[in-house]
Formats: C-alpha cells, sequence, structure tokens
C-alpha cells in the first residue's frame, strides 16, 4: 500500500504523541532511542533480515526468531537463530519453553551472546508449542509464567521482558490480571500483541485492551497487532497510550517500515519512499546476504521474502512464480535484474494494489 505523504491524523494529536515519546524508551537499565521495534518472527528476523532493518533504524531494538530453550541444553554450538553480529545493537534474544529452570540457563547464554535483554515468548499460538507448554498456553498458566520471570530475572543481569497476547479466546481474556503479575514479577517490559491465541492472525488487533493494560501498569508497555503502514503507528500509539509500537507482518518484503516509523517519530513528517527498483535491489541484497551467510539454504529462504518483494507492479505475479522456484543465488539475481530492467524501460510499470 503506498504511504501517503501527509497524515489525516490531526497535528495537535501528533504533537502530543511526539512530546509524549521524545525521551529514550527505558526497559530496566537499558536505555533505547526508539519508539519502535521490529518484532521477532520465526523464519525471517535472522541476523540478515536484521542488518537490512538496521540500515533504516539503527537505534531500534530487534529479536531474534524464538529459540527453543530446552533445545540448547543439547547444543554445544549456538545455534544459527541465536547468532547476533559483534556490533548490533539494541538486541533482544527471544526464548521459549514453559519449564523455569530450562529458560534461566538458556538466558544465562543468551546473556554470554551478547543480548541486551532476554524476551520471553508468551504468545506464540502454534499447537506444536502450546501443547508442550510454551507460547500462549502461559496465559492459562499465570503462576508458572511469574516463576519463569523470577527465575530468569535471578539469573542474568540484563532486563528480562515478556511478550504475550491479550488472552487465550474470547471468552478468556485475562491480559489485565496476567499483566500485573508480570510485572509483579520483575519483567521490565510487556508487549501485548491485540489478539486472542484463538484468533491467530486473524480478524483485527483489539487495541482498546493494550490501552488498558497501559493503564494498568507501571512499567513500558508495547503494543503489537495489524502494523501495516507509518499511519497505522501513529494511530495506534495514540489509541493505546503505549510507550512504544513493535512492527511485525508489516515488515516481510518491505525491511523500511521500522525506518519509517521511527523517522516520523523523530523528524514530524514522512520519509521519502523507497522506489520499486530500491525495494528489488534490496531484495538482491537480502539473498545475497542469504547465500553468503546460510548457503544453500539460505537460497531456499530467500524464495518466500523474494516472492513478498516483489510486488505493486506489472509482471509482479509472474516474477513471483519464478521467485518461488530459485536454486541459486545467480536465478535468484538474473530475475531481479531482469525485472528491474524492465521497470527501467518502461516494459513494466507501478501499480496500487
Ligand atoms: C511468520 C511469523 C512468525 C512469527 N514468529 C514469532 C516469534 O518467533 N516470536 C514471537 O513472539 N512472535 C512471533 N510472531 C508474532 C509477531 O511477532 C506479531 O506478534 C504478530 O504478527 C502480530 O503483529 P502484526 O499483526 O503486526 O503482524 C510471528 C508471526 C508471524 C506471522
Amino acid at each position: 500500500m503506498p504511504e501517503p505523504t501527509t497524515t489525516t491524523i490531526d497535528p495537535h494529536s501528533l504533537k502530543q504523541l511526539r512530546d509524549r515519546l521524545a525521551p529514550p524508551l527505558q526497559i530496566g537499565a537499558v536505555t533505547v532511542n526508539s519508539r519502535v521495534l521490529q518484532s521477532p518472527l520465526s523464519g525471517v528476523t535472522d541476523l540478515v533480515f536484521r542488518r537490512l532493518v538496521r540500515r533504516h533504524a539503527p537505534e531500534s531494538m530487534m529479536y531474534t526468531e524464538m529459540v527453543q530453550a530446552s533445545r540448547l541444553q543439547y547444543l554445544k554450538e549456538t545455534p544459527i537463530i541465536m547468532e547476533i553480529d559483534p556490533n548490533e545493537r539494541p538486541i533482544s534474544i527471544q526464548l521459549f519453553d514453559c519449564r523455569p529452570d530450562f529458560l534461566a540457563e538458556a538466558a544465562e547464554r543468551a546473556e554470554v551472546e551478547g543480548a541486551d535483554t532476554i524476551d520471553i515468548n508468551m504468545g506464540c499460538p502454534v499447537n506444536k508449542i502450546t501443547k508442550n507448554g510454551g507460547g500462549s498456553s502461559l496465559l492459562r498458566e499465570p503462576e508458572v509464567a511469574a516463576a519463569i520471570v523470577k527465575s530468569v530475572s535471578s539469573r542474568v543481569s540484563i532486563p528480562v521482558t515478556v511478550k504475550t497476547r491479550i488472552g487465550w479466546d474470547a471468552g478468556e481474556i485475562t491480559i489485565l490480571d496476567f499483566a500485573r503479575r508480570m510485572e509483579d514479577s520483575g519483567a521490565a517490559m510487556l508487549t501485548v500483541h491485540g489478539r486472542t491465541r484463538a484468533q491467530g492472525y486473524n480478524g483485527s488487533a483489539n487495541w482498546d485492551w493494550i490501552r488498558q493494560v497501559k493503564g494498568h501498569l507501571a512499567i513500558p508497555i508495547v503494543a503489537n497487532g495489524d502494523i501495516f503502514s507509518v499511519e497505522a503507528a501513529l494511530n495506534c500509539l495514540i489509541a493505546t497510550g503505549a510507550d512504544a509500537v513493535m512492527c511485525s507482518r508489516g515488515t516481510l518484503g518491505n525491511p523500511y517500515l521500522v525506518g519509517e516509523v521511527d523517522y516520523f517519530l523523530k523528524q514530524g513528517e514522512f520519509k521519502p519512499e523507497p522506489s520499486l527498483i530500491d525495494r528489488l535491489l534490496c531484495a538482491r541484497d537480502h539473498l545475497e546476504m542469504l547465500w553468503a551467510y546460510k548457503g544453500k539454504r539460505g537460497i531456499h529462504q530467500a524464495r518466500k521474502h523474494m516472492t513478498w518483494y516483489a510486488k505493486g507492479f506489472t509482471g509482479a505475479a509472474e516474477l513471483r512464480k519464478q521467485l518461488s522456484l530459485i536454486e541459486t543465488v545467480e536465478m535468484g539475481q538474473a530475475l531481479l535484474d531482469g525485472a528491474i530492467g524492465k521497470l527501467n524501460s518502461g516494459e513494466w510499470w507501478a501499480i496500487v494494489e
């Protein structure tokens, strides 16, 4: 969706918002000079993707993909999903599991790896995770969730944060009590995705529950859910009163979004949009970086990323089909170069989808 260059939000609300969010975000002892975060996305937010996001949002907090704490017990080497660049800051390693002792041990390891904060996943709706007691099933086990936060906080010197949903299903929205327990147990920040576990990623995120959580707690609250544009991020921050906003699916094939929101909050105006050709050049970089970092596996992972970038122009549907089949870095480069050539020559042109 093309970003408007002016906003329909009234200037007074925007000024109030920018004044309110001007000071840095304080997560325990960690100071972050940005009020927009890149969410953890399993299969997406690896070190390569985060490098791309950081080109535009160098000061924003980012997260690794979720790492299973109990699995670390059997691994001497650091798994690739837990790897972070030596200079990447601020960075949170996200862990999931249900046993406080496993999580505490994994958190110690994450601290050694260089994490600035540890985030505990209490929101994942996937059956494979919830049936083992992790992710959003912890919403139904608040005592265990509290024990996890206490146990992890006692073993690391960095802040421990929690990311969760508003409840298990529409009949069991427990976020207010749950959030309070997380704060009382020592969580330094809480991210709330405004959907229930039963919703998965369907329907819309309920920002009003996030507003209520914000009114209920003293620790910073991060609003999450349905942030697909700068305008949506600003509306969400105004509607919820949250301390920060987290972008998720809106960043798929779009590593610009976090930087665009950050820019607006800092400068009070929209950042010039990348052109379609800029986006395809970014896709090319992404492909080459994945190849350099992960080899053949990186190419397979690149397929989905490439199809997310290829949109908004005539010929995009056919290009996506071909990109989803690439076997080598050269195949991807040739397809992207061909598309860039056609956009340059006018054979393909922008369309508003
Ligand atoms: C492909 C995918 C992977 C995700 N992986 C994680 C994850 O590893 N950890 C986590 O806390 N949330 C994960 N999420 C949830 C998102 O971080 C976010 O909470 C959710 O997508 C809601 O925001 P949105 O409506 O703006 O996308 C994932 C979501 C998607 C779509």
